[in-house]
């Protein structure tokens, strides 16, 4: 995902932050960049981002992305520390 950042954003500035909350780990990076149409994203051939998803649901996380073209990235990704066995 910062990865994702330097590749397409084009940005100047990224900002990564990581804290802990209850039983989450909470992690944003934000980047000034190009952003993008978060609409289409299931239309995109890239791989990250869906792969992402899937695994953050599989351990019940959640990754929220917020863009728009020409007003950078927000991406915040929210993860168990524990992982509740069923
Ligand atoms: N920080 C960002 N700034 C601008 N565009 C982004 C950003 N992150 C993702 N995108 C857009 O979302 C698309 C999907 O991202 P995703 O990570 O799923 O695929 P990818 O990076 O193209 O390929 P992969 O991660 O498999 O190498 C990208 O092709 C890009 O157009
Ligand atoms: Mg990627």
């Amino acid at each position: 995902m910062l990865l994702n950042s330097a590749k397409h954003s084009q940005a100047n500035t990224v900002t990564v932050s990581i804290c802990k909350e209850d039983n989450n780990i909470r992690i944003t990076i934000e980047d000034d960049g190009v952003g993008f149409d978060t609409s289409k994203i299931d239309t995109f051939k890239g791989f990250g981002l869906f792969s992402i998803r899937e695994r953050l649901k599989y351990i019940g996380g959640y990754i929220k992305l917020e863009s728009k073209p020409g007003h950078g990235t927000h991406v915040t990704v929210v993860a168990p520390l524990k992982i509740e066995k069923k």
